[in-house]
């Protein structure tokens, strides 16, 4: 078999969308495995721009497309982007995991309840219930694609989350969720099952983050992350493969680094050079709209992403947009207690970031191939992928990715 795994390096909005959209069309299967419709994956081509929340965005170019049971499910979003995604594709195979978790409208309200609770240190969530999702699914009272082939069964495990939550809902509502089951019913089945079987007969499988490493639930900026495993590791978990079945991890980077949400961002710029960067790069949410903060490069945060990763490659996406820029830094390493930092580390963040300066690239590409090689020198890892501009075919091949 044959596995690549597609991972953001950054907090998320690296650019997954567009090169796993790349890649995609040398693999048979595409899968998400976590996260839900908090992630906004775009994918540029023939003057269409879609955005990919719950189907993975290698659903364009790949056989077929899974939704393994890590990923939390909206029914409704999911098949409105499914009937969206029929103009594009007339044909196509979608598999969604009978032990995936639903998000209710309750999940939704009480992600809305909890970020006011917060009030000053609200984490800038998307209000799309992932949260709660999670917590229910670990708290053991979610609710599961297998739950709603019995009305009963959706009843009581709704009635017990609106009891834990203290938010009621109309009775019309189980029904609601029932017919939105119904337009997904016939793509559920046991993706694990599949996915071994496939893994085992050799198909070529690309795993798909959603979100970013440093808004992991375990390695990000706790508590500003978001609810889910969004490193190589919860792939397995994600996915239910044995990780005897992973070879190889491709790691996407912004040129530069951006955030939603709160949460500490050791290279973030603000005042005129924020918004000229924000601007050329439009650099606003893909599922909120909200402005994202923006910021250098930031080495060390990249090299402990290639850690927690085992990264094998890069890609690097973005270059047009910081190229355009007068000055250019990328943070190289922190400085804390008196001694040097290498990496990033979320509980003992930087007092001093040390930058190196590089000219602006516009029109000269040897200026541009001295920073694409000094990330590689950094991070020792090759830029196998270079993203040069919105389009699908606005990409660049440095080198081969051999799986
Ligand atoms: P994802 O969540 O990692 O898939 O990233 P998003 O789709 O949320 O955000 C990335 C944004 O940058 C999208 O608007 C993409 O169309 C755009 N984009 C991706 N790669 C490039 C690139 O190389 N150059 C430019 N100019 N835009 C890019
Ligand atoms: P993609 O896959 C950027 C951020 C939110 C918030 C935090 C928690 O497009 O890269 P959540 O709704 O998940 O509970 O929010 O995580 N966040 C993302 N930021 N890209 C994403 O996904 C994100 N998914 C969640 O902005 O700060
Ligand atoms: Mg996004």
């Amino acid at each position: 078999m044959e596995t690549l795994a597609v991972i953001g390096c950054q907090f998320g909005d690296e650019g997954k969308g567009k090169i796993i959209d790349f890649l995609a069309k040398d693999f048979d299967i595409s899968v998400r495995f976590n996260g839900g419709e908090n992630a906004g994956h775009t994918v540029v081509f023939n003057g269409n721009t879609i955005k990919f929340h719950l189907v993975p965005a290698g659903f364009l170019r790949s056989k077929t497309s899974v939704i393994a049971n890590g990923v939390v499910i909206n029914l409704r979003k999911l098949s409105e982007e499914i009937e969206m995604l029929k103009k594009f594709r007339a044909s196509f195979d979608i598999k969604i995991s009978h032990i995936s978790h639903v998000v209710t409208d309750l999940h939704m309200k009480r992600d809305r309840y909890l970020e006011e609770l917060r009030g000053k240190g609200a984490i800038g969530t998307t209000l799309k219930g992932i949260g709660p999702a999670y917590e229910s699914k670990y708290g053991r009272y979610g609710i599961r694609i297998a739950d709603l082939y019995n009305k009963e069964t959706l009843e009581e495990r709704l009635s017990f989350l609106s009891r834990v939550y203290g938010i009621s809902y109309e009775k019309s509502y189980v029904d609601s969720v029932l017919h939105d089951f119904a337009k997904i019913e016939g793509f559920v089945t046991d993706t694990r099952e599949y996915l071994s079987e496939e893994a085992e007969s050799g198909s070529r499988i690309l795993f798909e983050t959603a979100n970013g490493t440093f808004i992991d639930i375990d390695y990000g900026t706790y508590p500003y992350v978001t609810s889910s495993s969004t490193v190589s590791p919860g792939i397995t978990v994600g996915t239910g493969l044995s990780p005897k079945y992973f070879r190889k991890f491709i790691g996407v980077a912004k040129a530069y680094t951006t955030r939603v949400g709160e949460g500490v961002f050791p290279t973030e710029i603000k005042g005129e050079e924020a918004e000229i960067l924000r601007t050329l790069g439009n650099e606003y949410g893909s599922t909120t709209g909200r402005p994202r903060r923006v910021g250098y490069l930031d080495i060390p945060m990249l090299r402990t992403a290639v850690k927690i990763n085992s990264l094998d490659y890069l890609a690097l996406t973005k270059v047009d947009v910081l190229g355009k820029m007068k000055d250019i830094k990328v943070a190289v390493s922190y400085e804390a207690g008196g001694s040097e930092m290498k990496e990033f580390d979320p509980s003992n963040l930087p007092e001093k970031i040390n930058y190196e300066q590089f000219d602006s690239w516009e029109g000269n590409r040897s200026k541009l191939n001295r920073y694409i090689e000094f990330i590689e020198d950094e991070l020792r890892i090759p830029v196998v992928l270079v993203g040069i501009g919105e389009d699908r075919d606005s990409i660049e091949k440095r080198g081969d990715i051999a799986l």
